[in-house]
């Protein structure tokens, strides 16, 4: 018997209104531009009163006329926000609109590949591997690396700072600036809040320490606005639950005491200093914590000019110099602000990638480009304070 087949090929377009299309509600990051005194303060006030993380400005208060501001909101919230941000007519975007995707992508790579490997450092990585890879470059470099003990945080978990000293590099420039330098870098000072956001994956924003005050329900202490410099002037908060909170007294982190103190016990060798942060692409210098120009303000600026240059040079991206408060807003309490005034002359806050595309959730593909145009910044530095030592 034969069979006949008839194949029918069917295409089917079915119509649905947007709104009607069944999608799993996601957090998004949204973009929003204030454009009148008055969207300013509509937007403040919408900010304030619905749950979101601001992710720029730091704080509420800074955000400024034509200035972009870019804020991380819960699912729930999204249909309303945007409602509001419509009716007020302040002009707004979706930023990223898979934002739990995307984070979920970063932190799947931890164990992957070897520790050291090339690939290794094109990955995030959490704290316990963090301490493992620590343990296991001093180990096979022991010739060229030094881990010091610093101090403890305030969960206890172990602080330290890795010491390269002087041996043949392969680069040139390289060589020269470890023969005459050895190079502290601490890979990780909140270390217990790094922890947060890696054991709760919906914490993986976290910014303050995990300390806690008295019968506060929240948690944390900003720890560059604890530094022993202006401490808690405008532009950080009293209150235990902002972003920007103080801390109840300088230096009250365990994390902060310890890099003071190990800063503080070396400031006659150190000749400078730099900190890392992200995001903004910004070479930032003292101060912050007040509008007035520091009296190195000339000097500062024309190096921190040179290594917006060499970061151009290496990877073609776009860093602004300046110095702190006048770039982007008031901030007491920062380290290189403290630094400078303990008398290291040579103080600076890298602001990395990107502007704002991937913002805190920086893709690991750009991992290392950042890494290499932070590098060329911080030699355009080394090589400056050797020819003025
Ligand atoms: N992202 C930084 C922060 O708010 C910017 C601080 C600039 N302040 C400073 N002291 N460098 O912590
Ligand atoms: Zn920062």
């Amino acid at each position: 018997t034969k069979m006949k087949l008839y194949l029918f090929f069917f295409t089917f377009f079915i119509l649905v209104p947007e709104k009607h299309v069944f999608t799993i509600p996601r957090d998004e990051v949204l973009w929003a531009l204030p454009q009148t005194d008055e969207q300013v303060e509509a937007l403040q006030d919408l900010l304030n009163t619905t749950e979101v993380i601001l992710w720029q400005p730091v704080a509420v208060e800074n955000i400024q006329k034509d200035r972009e501001v870019h804020f991380y909101v819960r699912a729930s919230s999204i249909n309303s926000i945007k409602a509001q941000l419509r009716q007020l007519t302040i002009q707004h975007k979706v930023l990223m609109g898979d934002v739990q995707g995307i984070i979920e992508k970063q932190t799947t790579n931890d164990t992957v590949n070897a520790r050291g490997s090339s690939s290794y450092y094109e990955n995030y990585h959490s704290m316990k591997e963090i301490y493992h890879w620590m343990e296991a470059v001093v180990k096979v470099h022991s010739d060229l690396l030094q881990k010091i003990y610093i101090g403890s945080s305030y969960e206890k978990r172990p602080l330290y700072v890795l010491k390269a000293i002087h041996v043949r590099e392969r680069d040139r420039t390289m060589t020269t600036l470890l023969e005459h330098f050895d190079f502290y870098v601490m890979p990780v000072i909140n270390v217990d809040g790094y922890e947060y956001t890696w054991s709760h994956p919906s914490n993986r924003l976290w910014r303050k320490s995990r300390s806690s005050h008295g019968n506060s329900k929240c948690i944390g202490t900003d720890m560059n606005r604890n530094f022993d410099a202006h401490w808690c002037g405008p532009g950080a908060s009293h209150f235990e639950c902002q972003e920007i909170y103080c801390g109840p007294y300088p230096e009250s982190e365990p994390e902060v005491k310890a890099v003071a103190r190990f800063v503080r016990d070396h400031k006659d060798i150190i000749k400078a200093y730099i900190t890392m942060h992200s995001y903004s692409q910004l070479v930032l210098f003292p101060y912050s914590y007040t509008m007035n120009k520091s009296k190195d303000h000339e000097e500062l600026e024309s190096l921190a000019q040179k290594a917006a240059k060499a970061i151009k040079r290496t990877t073609w991206k776009t860093y602004r110099p300046g110095a702190g408060a006048q770039t982007i807003y008031l901030a007491p309490g920062g380290s290189d602000d403290w630094a400078y005034d303990l008398g290291i002359k040579y103080s600076f806050t890298f602001e990395l990638r990107d502007t704002g595309t991937y913002g805190f959730l920086l893709p690991p593909r750009e991992i290392k480009p950042t890494c290499l145009e932070a590098l060329s910044a911080v030699k355009e530095i080394a090589q400056h304070v050797l020819q003025n030592l």
